[in-house]
């Protein structure tokens, strides 16, 4: 297993060219998709084809630091999801996006916050990342809370992407959070 960071609870490894089963489960759980597709599954060949191909390229453009990774439960190796610490295509390396994706299973477990806290760690005393930012709808009052108990404090609403417009509460928005390296030293 290539690992990339591990917490109390959770093994980050970096994905693999045999993973895209993993993936196809995980997004195949409208729960799982419900913010993210209005439920919709992502179709297995778009796995296969586009997001595994995307995100080993990831791990060859960032020497393996930043990217898409696995998280697994230490205690019995079970895959939970994944977590992703990722600039821009073209963004500079030091604003990261920070993002987490777990199976309904390993939701309530507080394992979202525990992967997102270590990855900031990494991102802030290792990687010389100076701010990270996250986005997901305002409805989205899971995923808001992860970023509120980082200490992410709320920088702008951010307009629905025009092919989310269909998702249950989308005429609500989106939340942009961020935290800057100098925040997160001050907590
Ligand atoms: C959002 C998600 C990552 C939360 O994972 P999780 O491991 O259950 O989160 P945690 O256990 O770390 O919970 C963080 C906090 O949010 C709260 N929370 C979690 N889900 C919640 C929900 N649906 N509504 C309100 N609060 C919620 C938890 O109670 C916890 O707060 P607490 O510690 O004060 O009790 C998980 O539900 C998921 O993967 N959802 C599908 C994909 C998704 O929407 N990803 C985010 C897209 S931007």
């Amino acid at each position: 297993m290539d690992i990339y960071l591990q917490t109390e609870r959770l093994t980050l490894r970096r994905f693999t060219a045999d993973d895209a089963d993993l993936l196809i489960e995980l997004d195949s759980d409208p729960a799982v998709m419900r913010y993210l597709t209005g439920g919709s599954p992502t179709a297995p060949e778009i796995v296969r084809e586009r997001q595994l191909p995307n995100i080993l390229a990831g791990y060859e453009k960032w020497g393996g630091d930043l990217g898409l990774f696995a998280a697994h439960e230490k205690e019995g190796g079970a895959f939970i999801g994944w977590f992703i610490l990722r600039p821009e295509p073209d963004g500079p390396l030091d604003e990261v996006e920070l993002g987490y994706r777990l199976r309904q299973a390993a939701w309530g477990k507080g394992y979202a916050t525990e992967g997102s806290r270590a990855l900031l760690v990494k991102a802030f005393t290792g990687l010389g990342v100076r701010m990270v930012w996250a986005e997901t709808m305002s409805v989205n009052l899971g995923s808001r809370n992860i970023m509120e108990k980082l200490g992410m404090t709320l920088a702008d609403t951010i307009p629905t992407p025009p092919d989310m417009e269909m998702i249950e509460g989308s005429e609500f928005g989106g939340v942009r959070y961020e935290i800057t390296k100098q925040q997160w030293e001050q907590q």
